[in-house]
């Protein structure tokens, strides 16, 4: 019953019918009219549809484009679940969808076009502004679209497998916490397709992001870093260790921030992880006032085949830069050639306090010596928003494609997230240092790791 009712295009509300560009009630007539309603219903519905009423089309765009993170155990700070919880904030839902707050999404557009791209149509936000305005309606709960159900706290279907660091970490209420790691063993007796991947932290509000690494044997690595116990770099004995936490040519599983989603890749491509290998943690805690502990999982959804093709994540990285005090818009870049041809992705663009822009671009040299740039994506940085952007169309790039990520920092006093507005500002861990990652996803043959994709062949 509930599916044949979320088959009448009537139910879909004014979005819809504006998109079409047909005066929503002759529209609705002819819908109303089809074969599978009857004429009661019909008549019933027409009457209805006059005006915009929760159950019927409010509902279907709360599920599509919020509950994601509005919903109990969700990221949000606020569930937007039933009528009672989504009529006593109606005025500042219609704020914060007009002024394109919400959902959020970062990217510039008409710059690429992205298969995770939460934007409201125009047509829906108009529907929430006028439900709002006629008094937020409840209309009929048989109106309602079946209610969207949630695998525990995860956002991808229920995990096949979920790894949790085996200690949980203390957090202090106040001051720096410099990165945490947490070596995981896997125990995997054979390597294992993953075709999607979430983390769940359990302090959500403490982590500003969380990098999981594949360390397959044999990787020196941390190597004598302890496992199953959280440590800092600066916790590690051997000399070699310390130095070399922060860097590492391992793949990585996927990177966690405050807002972004899970990593689901189609049928045919999938992460790789080797028999014997550790996931690694790479914990980026801040304190918030109060002492708190953490012990983040992350969930693990397996291949049904073994795909055609392997995802790796490789990164745009400049590490020797210096933001001169005051400055409003400093520009830092990097720049890479493929050598070999691989499927591009997705994107995700890491900064910190200071980030401003950032863009990847290809480089394209034509006849002279001639530069031009393609232009793949433009996000409007912000901290509390890292994401990433896939792209709705897959882009091959053949051997030999040059890549470059820019950055554009606001170092000034016009930037409110800026801790010091006097400092020269480098490479460093912390919020109050900078980083410049461009981070983005391929996809690659099955039988290549990240080594020897960097091998020309
Ligand atoms: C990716 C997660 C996510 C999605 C999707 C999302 N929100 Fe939010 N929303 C948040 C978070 C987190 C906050 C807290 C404020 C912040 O961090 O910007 C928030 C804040 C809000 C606020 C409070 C703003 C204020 O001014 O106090 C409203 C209202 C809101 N969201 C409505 C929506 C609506 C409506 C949608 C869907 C059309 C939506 N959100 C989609 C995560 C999300």
């Amino acid at each position: 019953m509930t599916n044949f009712r979320n088959a009448v295009p009537g139910r879909q509300g004014p979005a819809q019918k504006r998109k079409w560009g047909v005066p929503a009630l002759a529209l609705l007539s002819l819908v109303a009219l089809g074969p599978w309603t009857t004429n009661s219903r019909a008549h019933a519905s027409a009457a209805q549809n006059t005006q915009v009423t929760f159950y019927r089309d409010v509902l279907p765009i709360l599920q599509e484009h919020c509950q994601e993170c509005h919903r109990g155990g969700g990221t949000g700070p606020m569930a937007l679940e039933t009528y009672a919880q989504t009529k006593a904030l109606a005025a500042v839902i219609v704020n914060a969808t007009q002024s394109k707050a919400m959902p959020p999404w970062f990217a510039e557009q008409g710059i690429g076009r992205f298969s995770n791209d939460p934007s409201l149509t125009e047509a829906q936000i108009a529907a929430l502004a006028a439900w709002s305005k006629a008094g937020a309606a409840a209309g009929s709960p048989a109106d309602a679209p079946a209610k969207r159900v949630w695998a525990e706290s995860w956002t991808i279907p229920q995990p096949d497998l979920v790894l949790k660091m085996p200690h949980a970490v203390a957090l202090p209420a106040h001051g720096d916490i410099d990165y945490t790691y947490e070596i995981v063993p896997t125990g995997f007796t054979e390597g294992r397709w993953v075709q999607m991947v979430e983390v769940l932290p359990e302090a959500r509000g403490n982590v500003h992001h969380a990098v999981v690494y594949v360390r397959p044997p044999g990787s020196q690595w941390l190597a004598h870093a302890p496992v199953g116990t959280p440590f800092t770099a600066a916790m590690l004995t051997e000399p070699a260790d310390p130095a070399g936490a922060m860097w590492t040519d391992n793949d990585i599983l996927l990177v966690y921030a405050p807002g972004s989603s899970p990593d689901r890749w189609p049928a045919t491509m999938a992460k790789y992880i080797p028999a014997g290998s550790d996931l690694v943690f790479q914990m980026h805690y801040t304190s918030n006032g109060k002492a708190t502990h953490d012990q983040t999982r992350v969930g693990l959804r397996f291949a049904k085949t073994a795909p055609s093709q392997r995802v790796l994540t490789l990164q745009l990285t400049n590490d020797h830069f210096v933001i001169p005090p005051g400055a409003p818009d400093y520009r830092v870049e990097a720049r890479g050639t493929l050598p070999n041809e691989a499927t591009l992705l997705s994107f995700f663009p890491h900064m910190h306090l200071r980030g401003k822009r950032f863009e990847y671009n290809i480089v394209r040299r034509g006849e002279g010596g001639a530069v031009s740039f393609d232009l793949l994506l433009r996000v409007r940085y912000h901290f509390h928003w890292q994401m990433s952007y896939r792209l709705a169309e897959p882009l091959r790039l053949p051997a030999g494609t040059e890549l470059q990520a820019v950055a554009w920092f606001d170092n000034s006093r016009e930037n409110p997230h800026n801790p010091d507005p006097e400092a020269a500002v480098r490479w460093g861990e912390q919020t109050y240092d900078e980083m410049m990652v461009g981070f983005f996803d391929v996809a690659v043959a099955a039988g290549l790791d990240k080594k020897n994709f960097f091998v020309r062949h």
